[in-house]
């Protein structure tokens, strides 16, 4: 590869791959099943952005499974959200570089709901930070937090080098986390995660004390301590996989306690305003089951406030054929697909206060995009698109 036996972009790929190892004392590369790759928004990459992509996979072929994080629009309904056509001509060029390449085009954070599932122990490059903590965590596959450019060499070169969460003996957590308090909604999971990111930074939580749990919460407690504190590895005693079968915790570690959730739920509410310009569920990319308990709540019922369902695409589909769609959008909601509101160009839409059941969208809203957010469960955020107010 090195040699440029095999083109120019290989050779390019390879050699970003082999200085990431050098910087991190990697002894090898390893082969992997899939990548995820990141920086696909036009807002977040601009014109050097597709230059330099330009330039890269100018002779590219992918080696292996790969799927795009979310762009920065709806690819369907992006004139009825106000995307120009400058932006959206710019943003199908990104996503027709990946399509020749062979990447897979539907553009999620949750590629583990739609196809891009890894299995136990398998090596993967990931650079989404939501979806490389599930990985891990929840699958028991291995990832480093790639950045865009590192998942995509990964992608074509099918290597990723040797180091971090690759190897056995970094996989153990060093702080045990004790919960004492009652965990319920999605959003308690989120919440938790908000505190425990910020408590412990990028190091690997061992919960103790959550019982029962399903998917949905998992991926919202993951995501929360990724954005708050960096995290891309946890395991809870009985449920995640590498905790059922081993022993998951260092022989010296720290331990913290929490008594209460209550301050994350004070904390990523950055106003007290009670109007609501826009409620925003699905950071990060909902799953089936998620929409069709929104379609429930929603039933025969209508909104005032505009109400965005942020999913993928091949998750929309599918929720289209059970008819949930259509209740959905008979409530005044939409299903938007595609993107996601850090990478939509939202300035266009004049938003100043967001309701939200994401921990992730309420820790970087506010500093990403300047608007502010009230955070709450599923059930708290519907509420308020159907009576126009957040309630107390
Ligand atoms: Fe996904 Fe965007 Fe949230 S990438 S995790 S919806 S910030």
């Amino acid at each position: 590869m090195l040699d440029g036996k095999f083109g120019k972009s290989v050779k390019k790929a390879i050699e970003i791959l082999i200085a990431l190892g050098k910087i991190y004392n990697a002894e090898r590369m390893v082969r992997i099943g899939s990548a995820q790759i990141s920086g696909i928004s036009y807002k977040n990459i601009g014109d050097a952005g597709i230059e330099f992509l330009e330039e890269f996979l100018s002779d590219a072929k992918v080696r292996v499974k790969a799927t795009i994080n979310p762009c920065g629009m709806d690819t369907e309904k992006w004139k009825s959200l106000k995307i120009s056509n400058k932006f959206a001509e710019k943003q199908f060029r990104i996503i027709n570089l990946f399509k020749k390449i062979g990447v897979g085009i539907d553009c999620s954070c949750t590629p583990y709901l739609i196809g891009n599932k890894p299995g136990f122990n398998e090596h993967i490059a990931w650079s989404e930070s939501s979806a490389i903590v599930y990985a891990n965590s929840v699958l028991g596959a291995r990832t480093n937090r790639e950045s865009g450019i590192s998942a995509l060499a990964a992608a074509i070169t099918g290597r990723t080098p040797m180091y971090g969460y690759h190897l056995d003996e970094n996989r153990r957590a060093n702080f045990l986390i004790n919960v004492k308090c009652k965990l319920e909604s999605i959003s308690d999971f989120a919440a938790l995660g908000y505190i425990v990111g910020n408590k412990i930074g990028n190091n690997i939580p061992y919960f103790r004390g959550i019982e029962r749990v399903d998917w949905d919460k998992l991926k919202a407690l993951g995501a929360s301590m990724a954005a708050s504190g960096a995290i891309a590895l946890y395991h809870i005693e009985n449920i995640t996989p590498e905790a059922k079968i081993k022993n998951m915790l260092r022989s010296e570690f720290r331990e913290i306690t929490i008594e209460s959730i209550d301050d994350a739920y004070i904390k990523l509410n950055s106003t007290r305003d009670r109007e609501i310009d826009l409620v925003a569920i699905g950071c990060p990319h909902l799953s089936i089951n998620e929409i069709e308990y929104i379609a429930n709540l929603l039933k025969d019922k209508k909104v005032v406030t505009k109400l965005w369902l942020m999913t993928s695409r091949k998750t929309m589909e599918l929720a289209m054929k059970r008819n949930l769609i259509e209740r959905i959008v008979r409530s005044g909601a939409e299903v938007i697909s595609d993107t996601c509101l850090l990478v939509m160009p939202i300035e266009n839409l004049k938003i100043k206060t967001i309701a939200t059941n994401s921990g992730k969208l309420s820790f970087y809203l506010p500093s990403y995009c300047n608007i502010d957010v009230r955070f709450g469960s599923i059930e708290k955020c519907i509420r308020s698109a159907l009576t126009g107010v957040w309630g107390d």
